[in-house]
């Protein structure tokens, strides 16, 4: 089966650039790219490539090559549905905050009404693929509404889980460790899972394509960003107790790293792991456990949440206590907002969490990043304020908006929001934060001048020379 048409529901950071990469790749299928957010779709198509919904290096390149070529971008969701031959479902599927597993389990409302919209829509046969990622069996819910129809349209469900990051999004397509593709065991399955294969061999090698069955494939995504984030929870972890005792996070990590059996990746101790997808894959995969009766396996994995969550109090207690117990009506510069480098993607970000629990001591914030605007960071800090309503207040205040847009200013330039304030913190490890002149940012303090480094940019030695008192995760 040759697939010349497909149609992907979510325009996000997954849809876009993934769908943008197979049509570059491809250039005898047609992608469409649909979204209900217009907003989000007009930026996908406009001119000025620099104003395209999400910031990823070298994405406007590969927009500029496909789109209009075979790369389309649309509200018109019923009619790209029922052009494609192949449909991708990349939908957000985040926490619940409601009802039956709040704050734990995935929310697969909008999973469940993009099937019920591929069912209604459909007259041709369709391979419908899972591009969000999914608790363990949700094709077998996808399927059962798909085939409720009963209308002689036939469905293969199968599983294409997104292992891109952020920042590094179309590198990671273009090159990807592996591609997963889950499917049944019937003939028509093993036939959509060719047509699947068939379009990743058009830029990817054959032995990097892994086949499975549907759940393997659906909870070995789940596994990757469990053992992912547990290997940050651990080193960070250790980054605790090397401060008690005098060892250096980065030194451990590169001698344990060296171990070939270990590897170096994914060893940097940090504020905190965030993004929108760690958090809440994990606890789904905690609720998960819990549903099957398997607590053990539940509570070993909450932990890894747990000491993450540490992590990021352990960073905010510091700094008050070494601003001699308050940091109330102090001036704190922020720098970094984005969840990691090279993203203006801001969700689950250890920067909103941190400066939430500084307006709660009182601070005056003065925020920047080179690519998140203010709108959103106003946006992020209020969010989490209806989050404390809605799911746990934790004894803490919930400020209103007018609070917040009196304590916390956003600046363009980030020598405006450093200068007369008592303390610095480094929230992403943006690389120009390195090239600051730190020696004109100190004079500009004011003085005892403090700098929180939660993302090991600043080289120890350096900084304190220059007069600062420098705290630097795991130093
Ligand atoms: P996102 O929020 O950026 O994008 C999802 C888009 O889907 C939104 O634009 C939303 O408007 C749209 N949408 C929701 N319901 C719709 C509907 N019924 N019809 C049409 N459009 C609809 O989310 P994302 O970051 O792209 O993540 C999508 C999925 O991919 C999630 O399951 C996530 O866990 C997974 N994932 C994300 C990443 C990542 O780096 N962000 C990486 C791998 C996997
Ligand atoms: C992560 C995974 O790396 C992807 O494989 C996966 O597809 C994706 O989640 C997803 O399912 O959404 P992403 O969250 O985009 O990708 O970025 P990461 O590079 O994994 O970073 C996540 C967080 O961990 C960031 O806050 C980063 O700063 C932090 N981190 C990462 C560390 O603190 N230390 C490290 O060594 C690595």
């Amino acid at each position: 089966m040759k697939i010349k048409n497909i149609c992907c529901i979510g325009a996000g950071y997954v849809g876009g650039p993934t769908m943008a990469v197979i049509a570059e790749n491809c250039p005898h299928i047609k992608v469409t790219v649909v979204d209900l957010n217009a907003q989000r779709i007009k930026d996908w198509n406009d001119e000025d490539l620099s104003n395209l919904p999400i910031y990823e290096p070298d994405l406007a390149g590969v927009v500029k090559i496909a789109r209009g070529r075979n790369l389309f971008f649309s509200t018109d969701v019923e009619k790209a549905i029922h052009e494609a031959e192949m449909i991708f479902i990349s939908v957000n599927t985040p926490t619940k905050t409601y009802g039956v597993g709040k704050g734990m389990a995935a929310d697969l409302k909008f999973i469940e009404l993009c099937a019920r919209q591929i069912a209604d829509v459909s007259k041709t046969d369709k391979i419908v693929v899972e591009k969000s990622t999914l608790p363990v069996r949700t094709a077998q819910t996808i399927n059962t509404i798909l085939t409720s129809k009963q209308n002689g349209v036939k469905f293969q469900v199968l599983s294409n889980p997104e292992f891109l990051a952020e920042g590094s999004a179309i590198a990671d397509l273009y090159n990807p460790d592996r591609v997963l593709i889950g499917g049944g065991d019937s003939k028509d399955d093993q036939l959509a899972v060719q047509a699947l294969f068939e379009i990743y061999n058009n830029w990817v090698a054959k032995d990097k394509i892994i086949t499975t069955n549907l759940w393997s494939s659906e909870l070995s995504k789940l596994t990757a960003n469990a053992f992912l984030a547990q290997r940050i929870s651990s080193i960070n972890s250790f980054s605790a107790l090397c401060e008690k005792t005098g060892s250096d996070i980065d030194e451990i990590a590169q001698a344990v790293g060296a171990d070939s059996r270990i590897g170096s990746k994914f060893l940097k101790s940090s504020v905190g792991f965030g993004g929108s997808c760690f958090q809440k894959d994990i606890l789904n995969l905690v609720y998960l456990c819990r549903q099957f009766n398997l607590p053990e396996v539940a509570d070993y994995w909450e932990q890894v949440i747990k000491i993450n969550d540490y992590q990021k109090n352990r960073f905010v207690k510091n700094i008050i206590y070494s601003l001699f117990n308050t940091v109330s009506g102090k001036k704190i510069a922020i720098l970094g907002w984005a969840f990691k480098k090279d993203t203006n993607d801001t969700r689950e970000s250890p920067a909103i969490y941190v400066t939430d629990q500084l307006l709660q001591d009182k601070a005056e914030i003065h925020i920047f990043d080179p690519k998140v605007c203010a709108k959103q960071i106003y946006s992020d800090l209020e969010d989490i304020q209806i989050q404390r309503k809605n799911i746990y207040s934790g004894g803490l205040q919930v400020l209103s908006i007018n609070a917040i847009r009196k304590m916390v200013k956003v600046h363009n330039n980030p020598y405006n929001a450093l200068k007369d304030s008592h303390a610095v913190c480094i929230l992403t490890e943006w690389e120009e934060f390195k090239t600051y002149d730190w020696k004109k940012v100190y004079k500009n303090m004011l003085k005892p001048a403090f700098l929180f480094d939660g993302r090991g940019v600043l080289l120890k030695e350096a900084i304190n020379e220059i007069g600062f008192n420098f705290y630097s995760i795991g130093k």
